[in-house]
Order: C-alpha cells, then sequence, then structure tokens
C-alpha cells in the first residue's frame, strides 16, 4: 500500500532537456534523459497527487496516471509552467533548461561551405527565478545541475531563486546525474542543515524528494 499523503495536491513537474532550434535540421539541448523527473512524477501520482508533467523530448513512456505535456523549447516550457502555476502547490523544476536560443533562427537547412561558423546565442528567461519572484503558497522546488563547488552554487541557486527546496547534483560523476538510473543528491532548505542522500534508484531518490516536501508543506 503506498501512502496518499499527497492526495488533493496538485503538483508540476517539468523533466528532460529544452531544445533550441538552430536551422530545419539542427538544434543545440541540454543533457536530460528525463528519468529523475519521470520518476518523481510518476512516485507523487502514486501518492495521490494530482500531476502534470511538462517535458522536453525523451525516449521515455510517459507515466501511468499523470497529466503530459509536451514542449521542445524553453519558451514553450515557460509558457506551460505559468499558465498552469496559479493552480499549483508544489512546482518541481527537475527540467534542464537550454539557457540561450538561437538568435536568429534559420528557415533553410544551413549549408556546410565554411570551415567555421559562428553561432549568435541570446539569453532565456530563467522561469524558475520568475516563479520564485511571483510565488504565492506555492512550495518551489529546483535542482542544481553542477560540475564543482556543488553545494555552494547550489545553494546560492536556493537564495536567488527564492526555493523552498533545492536538490543539489552533481554531474560531473558518471555513476549519478544524467541519463543513469542512479542518483546521489543534498537536499537543501533555507532552514536546516543539509540532507545528503546516499546513492540509491531514481525511484528512491524520488521517494524521499517527495518526503521532504511533504515534511515542507
Ligand atoms: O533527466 P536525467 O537524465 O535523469 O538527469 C537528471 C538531471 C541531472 C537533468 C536533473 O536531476 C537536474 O539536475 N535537473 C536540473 C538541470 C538544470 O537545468 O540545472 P541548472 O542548475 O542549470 O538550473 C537550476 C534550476 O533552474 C533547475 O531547477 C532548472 O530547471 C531551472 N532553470 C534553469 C534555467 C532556466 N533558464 N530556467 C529554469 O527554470
Amino acid at each position: 500500500e503506498v501512502k496518499q499523503d499527497l492526495k488533493g495536491k496538485r503538483v508540476v513537474v517539468t523533466a528532460g532537456g529544452t531544445h533550441e532550434e538552430i536551422d530545419p535540421v539542427r538544434y543545440i539541448a541540454n543533457r536530460s534523459s528525463g528519468k529523475m523527473g519521470y520518476a518523481l512524477a510518476s512516485a507523487a501520482a502514486q501518492r495521490g497527487a494530482e500531476v502534470t508533467l511538462i517535458s522536453g523530448p525523451s525516449a521515455l513512456p510517459q507515466p501511468m496516471g499523470v497529466k503530459f505535456i509536451g514542449i521542445e523549447t524553453t519558451a514553450e516550457l515557460a509558457t506551460a509552467v505559468k499558465r498552469a502555476y496559479p493552480t499549483t502547490d508544489v512546482v518541481i523544476m527537475a527540467a534542464a533548461v537550454a539557457d540561450y536560443r538561437v538568435k536568429k533562427v534559420a528557415s533553410q537547412k544551413i549549408k556546410k561551405e565554411n570551415a567555421s561558423w559562428h553561432l549568435e546565442l541570446v539569453k532565456n528567461e530563467d522561469i524558475l527565478f520568475g516563479l520564485g519572484q511571483t510565488k504565492r503558497n506555492q512550495l518551489l522546488v529546483g535542482f542544481a545541475a553542477e560540475t564543482e563547488n556543488l553545494l555552494a552554487n547550489a545553494q546560492a541557486k536556493l537564495t536567488k531563486k527564492n526555493l523552498d527546496l533545492l536538490v543539489a547534483n552533481d554531474v560531473a560523476r558518471k555513476d549519478i546525474g544524467f541519463a543513469s538510473d542512479s542518483n546521489e543528491v543534498t537536499l537543501l532548505t533555507k532552514n536546516q542543515e543539509p540532507k545528503h542522500l546516499k546513492r540509491a534508484s531514481k525511484q528512491v531518490i524520488a521517494g524521499a524528494i517527495l518526503d521532504e516536501i511533504v515534511r515542507l508543506m
């Protein structure tokens, strides 16, 4: 029997990486298989939440019992998240969001005539930062994917983005993080000591993140 401690709660989970188009055949993207976010979405649904999963391109099957919204770009992700936000209790941003998009998307395939090619990028909005700015009663959960100074960088994101919980994820390691079936993270909150979750399946890590969310609610 799965405990129903999220019954009646509306939870939005974002997952996967966003893609930014260069031309009709090329894109730039952030790494993410979607495994961590999909594990969170299905675990929350099993615990009774009404879950909306907003996902970038992923090879994974859509989890049972969740409302699914597929997106490609950061702008599309922003639109979908902001539409759901006012009626949401918990937002979990596990998506790997492309911070830049291509300034001028080519309408035709760019020919490979030159030995080098400069692509101009412009900054995308920081979705989670915006949610932090307009937060009412929502519980906001972010991830921090870091390759160095994990806890210091993660702590800075918790504060800057006005989050209730931040999941610090070391993505330099091959045995956890991107695409792996396992993860190992540290949970940061405003007032508590950091909580380290030792390496386990993404299902187990998702369950522990939801336990912390329930505790904070
Ligand atoms: O999908 P998997 O293969 O299972 O891998 C899981 C994961 C490593 C992708 C995931 O656990 C993870 O760490 N996701 C966050 C990746 C990321 O974009 O981190 P960040 O440190 O760049 O961003 C910090 C937070 O702000 C994140 O919650 C992100 O969703 C959000 N963000 C970032 C940029 C932006 N423009 N808008 C945002 O909302």
